[in-house]
């Protein structure tokens, strides 16, 4: 029979546990000590890093450069939070009036809309890189959890963002984006399951992501909140725990001789 103890030592001998946990923490000096270092939060700066950890021509920097135009995006994004009000009456205007009255209005909004398309062009090319050279192989298989999902975020920021114009555009992404949330198993109306859940067009995703069952005003205020809240949030907070973990593994990994 298993008791939770046998339990509790079998989950810790787990390879993805070990992958995520390096440390048991056992109460001497020392444990305690490499669990402050160990902890992104408590220990930002690396204990030490190789020689040679960050090569060009291995890397391509392309993760650098990922970070260097989400770091654009944030400053042009807050900047942009000044001309823009997140309202059907407004938004399309302010646009407009942003790029035709406000000195140097057309640059901001190119360089936050361009950079856009950059960062998610890069953030492909980075992670291409990393499978090219088998950079997702242990011990940094957690370190590719995490930049999966920085790879989703940063196709959400692409996605929320591209309704903050209210034009066409924007306006027919948004509902064809929630329509197929509409069609998903288990949390659309639309989708396998839903009569037996008692899913209807009120209670699914869709209205969730829409705030009613209408792309409206309701739609364009919750799109903004998760692009200039929510999913930046979460975004750095995952890049933080992305680049120690790069550290922590030993800094990026090497060439075969
Ligand atoms: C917002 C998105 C991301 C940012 C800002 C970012 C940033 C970085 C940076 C600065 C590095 C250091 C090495 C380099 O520059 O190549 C790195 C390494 C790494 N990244 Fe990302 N990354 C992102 C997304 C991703 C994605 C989508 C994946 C894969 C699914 C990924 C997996 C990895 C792995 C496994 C390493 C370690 C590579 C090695 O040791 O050679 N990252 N990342």
């Amino acid at each position: 029979m298993n008791n939770p103890t046998d339990i509790k030592e079998r989950v810790k001998k787990n390879i993805i546990w070990k992958s995520i946990f390096r440390r048991d923490y056992r109460n001497t000096v020392r444990d305690r000590a490499q669990a402050i270092f160990g902890n992104v939060f408590l220990h930002l700066h690396p204990v030490q890093v190789r020689e040679g950890a960050v090569k060009l021509r291995f890397t391509w920097g392309m993760g650098g450069i990922t970070f260097f135009a989400f770091i654009i995006l944030v400053i042009t994004g807050v900047v942009l939070m000044f001309y823009y009000h997140p309202s059907v009456s407004q938004a399309y205007s302010d646009i407009k009036d942003l790029e035709f009255q406000v000195p140097f209005g057309v640059i901001l909004r190119n360089l936050h809309r361009w950079g856009a398309h950059f960062m998610v062009i890069v953030v492909m090319i980075h992670m291409f890189r990393v499978f090219m050279t088998g950079s997702y192989k242990a011990p940094r298989q957690f370190n590719w959890g995490v930049g999966v999902i920085l790879l989703v975020l940063t196709f959400m920021l692409s996605f929320t963002g591209y309704l903050t114009p209210w034009d066409q555009l924007g306006f027919w992404a948004i509902t064809v984006g929630t329509n197929m949330g509409a069609a998903t198993p288990l949390l659309g109306y639309q989708g396998p399951f839903s009569e037996f859940l008692h899913i209807t067009p009120f209670n699914d995703v869709r209205f969730a992501l829409l705030g009613g069952s209408r792309v409206a005003d309701n739609a364009l205020l919750r799109a903004y909140i998760w692009h200039c809240v929510a999913i930046p949030l979460v975004s750095v907070i995952l890049m933080f725990v992305h680049f120690w973990r790069v550290r922590k593994d030993g800094g990026i990994s090497k060439p075969h001789k």
